[in-house]
């Protein structure tokens, strides 16, 4: 038999992505570095399609139609460029490497460009979703030529989540890194909305006084409007929770200290080398930072703060209605930012990414997928060249409604000493993006006191210095 397509590396994604195509009845070979994963996967899923098990990388590679396509499911970094090197020297030209991991897409460029010489397609492929998704429907985004991209299209768009509208949800996002930068930024995003939805958890706890049980129930509520989405669904699920060793509520019993693997860590570091404001990212990964800093915690925990005074029961019910819409104005905030990275990364790297196409196929499959996202995508197509989401008529209306209530639950939250970064770092955005004046023009006049680094005028043309250290005149610095 020869396979349509393979998967080497079956640890639990590449395992379930291998599944999916099988179940969609295509031929995969499937290979790992240790051949028992690979009879594992045949002995308990080989009823559930077409399978063929490859104990070397040769065989794995004699066992593919050509051109061969085959997907990398290996740990990022040294492992994946191990792999590439093991197999590239196996292929021939016109074969399509995917690497389906979270790999940096400063790595896929530079892999892409090497293979390419060697005459080998290189695919950096970000797949979100988890393991459920890669087993049942990832959202899939590939970057790479667009020739490797449409030999790969039906199958990708066969083993794909499917939007509302049934479009599969993956695209050609751009060449070579494209992909992987626009699944870091997916990631960016996650990061920031799961820290905006902590910060919800928190203000609905500490200031409305409500059990984690209400505060699901809140969240249960939420997810049938505007922000319903695979995030708060599962915020409703994980509070709803009760640890069956001790009988309390599961969120006290887990320790407060969140890990992270790096893409956020990736996602702002980019952003600051392209020079791109995403603060709400930026404050989750620091969020996340601080949570596991217990040193810092402990030596601070004696500092004082307001006295702890929960709001009475009728003012907590309307404090949480004003939470949902600081929440919704945050997260619109949030994917504007991340929204303004991919633009900008697109333009750095002359990528072609298409804004709209991206909220396509985040509707479904990934983790930040919601609603909200097909209206994302519907504001890019009714306006392609739209500078910004909140310059979007919609969802400019949106957040100017919400605006009076997110101040007052950012003010509220400030009286009653719960730190909400997310919430307060979206909205001094908003407010700065607003601004007709900001205090930059002191910072940039500093900088030429102290530097001469010189200063443009706002009412004619031109670089000017001020001899601010001599009698303080002007001189065009051209
Ligand atoms: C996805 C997830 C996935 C992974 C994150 C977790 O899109 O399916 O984003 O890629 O769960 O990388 O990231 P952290 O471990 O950094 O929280």
């Amino acid at each position: 038999t020869t396979a349509h397509i393979g998967v080497t590396g079956l640890a639990v994604m590449g395992r379930n992505l291998a599944r999916n195509f099988a179940r969609n009845g295509y031929t995969v070979a499937v290979h790992n570095r240790t051949a028992t994963r690979t009879r594992d996967l045949v002995r308990d899923f080989g009823d559930e399609g077409s399978f063929v098990a490859a104990e070397t990388a040769e065989e794995f590679v004699a066992a593919l139609e050509r051109p061969r396509r085959l997907i990398i499911m290996v740990k990022a970094g040294a492992p994946t460029d191990a792999v590439i090197d093991e197999f590239a020297a196996l292929l021939e030209p016109g074969d399509v490497i995917i690497d389906g991991g979270n790999a940096h897409y400063a790595d896929t460029r530079r892999r892409e460009a090497d293979l390419r010489e060697r005459g080998l397609h290189f695919v950096g492929a970000g797949i979100s979703g988890g393991e459920e998704g890669a087993l049942h429907g990832p959202s899939i985004m590939p970057g790479g030529s667009a020739e490797a991209y449409e030999s790969l299209r039906p199958m990708l768009e066969s083993i794909a989540a499917k939007a509302e509208d049934g479009t599969p949800c993956t695209t050609h996002v751009g060449p070579d890194g494209a992909g992987h930068f626009v699944k870091m930024v997916h990631n960016g995003i996650e990061y920031a909305d799961m820290q905006l939805i902590g910060e919800a958890y928190h203000l609905l706890r500490d200031v409305a006084g409500f059990s984690p049980a209400r505060v699901a129930e809140t969240f249960r509520q939420w997810n049938t409007g505007r922000l319903d989405s695979y995030l708060i669904e599962i915020t409703a699920e994980v509070l709803s929770h009760t640890d069956a060793e001790t009988g309390k509520p599961f969120v006290d019993v887990v320790a407060d200290q969140a890990e992270q693997k790096g893409t956020g860590r990736w996602t702002v570091q980019t952003a600051l080398d392209l020079g791109v404001p995403v603060s709400g990212i930026a404050e989750a990964v620091f969020a996340r930072s601080l949570s596991g800093h217990t040193d810092l915690r402990s030596a601070s925990g004696h500092l004082p703060g307001p006295a702890a005074s929960p709001l009475a029961p009728e003012e907590a019910e309307r404090f949480a209605e004003k939470v949902e819409q600081a929440l919704y104005a945050s997260k619109i905030t949030s994917y504007a930012q991340g929204w303004n990275m991919i633009r900008s990364g697109s333009d750095e790297f002359g990528w072609g990414i298409d804004p709209g196409a991206v909220g396509a196929i985040w509707r479904a499959g990934c983790i930040i997928r919601a609603a909200f996202l097909d209206r994302i995508r519907s504001a890019f197509a009714a306006r392609p060249d739209l500078p910004t989401l909140l310059a979007d008529d919609h969802f400019g209306k949106e957040i100017g409604e919400a605006q009076a209530d997110w101040r007052s639950v950012v003010a509220t939250a400030v009286g009653h000493g719960v730190p909400v970064p997310g919430f307060s770092a979206a909205l001094a955005s908003y407010d700065a993006l607003r601004s007709e004046r900001l205090p930059a023009s002191l910072t940039q006049a500093q900088r030429d006191f102290f530097g001469a680094h010189t200063y443009r005028r706002t009412d004619r043309d031109g670089s000017f210095h001020t001899l601010w250290g001599g009698d303080r005149s002007e001189v065009s610095s051209d």
